[in-house]
């Protein structure tokens, strides 16, 4: 049996275990209850409620915006609705970097405000105090390196990261460096797919890859793009399962043509 089956609840060390056992590991965001339901009786291994929220649920141009309270209603209306899957949670811009008790607050508001199992946050060097606090406190961090949306102004573009042999180094450095310090897990984002690869296999925790290539240890996507809600939005790396926009927008004007021609409500429809 599959670990992933076999496993009542999905912990940090069952991810673990599915990588030593090169068992892939799913990963999705949920920023609801409606959507973290189905997700987690879909069979994912990992929900993230990320700050993509900035994006797909408010409609912001960066993930910038998102604040902390903010997050922390996503998540809560998210661990209600979950029984299987580990849930973790994005620091947002602002409430990690710079000040490692910052962090730990920002840290601790989550796990006890929400019930979620974890954080994740960005970067690697710069935010080693802030990673080791959070620890010490005994919550579990996600590593994010790669293109790290929270530095978009710095970066100036989305496109593919550590492209460079400077870049590609620090991101190595940065990886072993997150292992080290405690990290369960980390997240790749648009990096080439050899490099991810070679990281995955240079490290022994869980590297989770979007836009990352098929040589790592699992895969994560915004599920209002794989579900193709955002329609404006394409990158290379996106697979979308289903047409939503096309779907919702289709029943949506059937229903607005069926309350004008008075064919909605009929009889069967009132008391
Ligand atoms: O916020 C988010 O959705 C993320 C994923 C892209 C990994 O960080």
């Amino acid at each position: 049996m599959s670990i992933h089956k076999a496993a009542r609840k999905i912990t940090t060390h069952v991810l673990q275990a599915m990588k030593a056992k090169n068992e892939k590991i799913a990963m999705l965001t949920a920023y609801d209850y409606s959507i973290a339901k189905l997700v987690d009786q879909a069979g994912v291994d990992v929900i993230l409620v990320g700050d993509s929220a900035a994006n797909v649920m408010a409609g912001y141009d960066t993930t910038l915006p998102l604040t902390l309270d903010e997050i922390i209603y996503h998540a809560k209306s998210v661990v209600r609705a979950v029984e299987k899957a580990l849930v973790v949670v994005d620091l947002p811009f602002g409430t990690y970097q710079g000040n490692s008790k910052h962090a730990l607050d920002s840290a601790i508001r989550i796990m006890k405000e929400t019930g979620a199992h974890a954080v994740k946050l960005e970067g690697g060097k710069e935010v080693e105090e802030s990673v080791v606090r959070i620890l010490s406190a005994g919550i579990p961090v996600m590593g994010h390196l790669g293109l790290m949306p929270q530095s978009i102004h710095k970066f100036g573009t989305y496109v593919v990261r550590a492209k460079d042999d400077e870049e590609a180094d620090q991101l190595r450095k940065d990886a072993v460096l997150l292992e080290k310090l405690g990290c369960f897990a980390l997240v790749l984002e648009k990096i080439p797919a050899k490099l991810a690869e070679e990281v995955a296999k240079s490290i022994k925790i869980p590297v989770i890859g979007i836009g990352a290539g098929g040589g790592v240890d699992g895969q994560v996507l915004v599920i209002h793009d794989m579900l193709g809600l955002t329609q404006e939005f394409s990158p290379r790396f996106l697979r979308r399962y289903h047409d939503l926009a096309t779907e919702i927008k289709g029943a949506v004007s059937n229903y607005v043509k069926d309350v004008r021609s008075e064919d909605f409500p009929n009889e069967k429809e009132q008391y």
